[in-house]
């Protein structure tokens, strides 16, 4: 007989909707967002820990979500990538994506762009060294760094202005 695992009651919330669910102990929080609550702009691009396509905020500090525990995110506030549009209205770090060329594909976008907006929304004008750090967690395999950078650049312009 299959052993049954018991699961974990947790509430959450994500993009400012509240949820109260169960999960087995196991599952990721990468998971629970793209398989439960179907926010699959959240992405897995590697089972190392390593591409960051699975960045996500919680309680406002970047995470990779694939190395969290859904049962960790209990009573927090997460930001995915849906979570930057308002009301139809592109976040201007999406915008700033778009206008720059910052992505190609955009497997590593979603990911970037929550990067992007930790450093933007601490630092308005954050220098290409800050930029580094804040995206040393992010790969990008086809785009190109240049034209992130210029990305995050437009980027914090723009979130100055709103
Ligand atoms: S999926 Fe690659 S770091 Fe999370
Ligand atoms: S845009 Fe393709 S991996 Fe970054």
């Amino acid at each position: 007989m299959p052993e049954t695992i018991e699961k974990v009651a947790i509430q959450l919330t994500v993009n400012g909707k509240p949820h109260a669910v169960s999960v087995e102990p196991r599952m990721l929080l990468v998971e629970l967002l793209r398989e439960e609550f179907d926010l699959t702009g959240t992405h897995v691009g590697c089972d190392t820990t390593y591409c960051g396509a699975c960045t996500v905020l919680m309680n406002g500090v970047t995470v990779k979500s694939c190395t969290v525990f859904a049962v960790q995110a209990d009573g927090a506030e997460i930001l995915t990538v849906e979570g930057l549009e308002k009301d139809g209205k592109l976040h201007p770090i999406q915008e700033a994506f778009g206008a720059a060329y910052g992505l190609q594909c955009g497997y590593c976008t979603p990911g970037l762009m929550l990067s992007a907006f930790q450093l933007v929304t601490k630092i308005s004008e954050p220098s290409e060294q800050q930029i580094r750090k804040a995206i040393a967690g992010n790969t990008c395999r086809c785009t190109g760094y240049q034209n992130i950078f210029k990305a995050i650049r437009l980027a914090s312009q723009n979130v100055k202005g709103v």
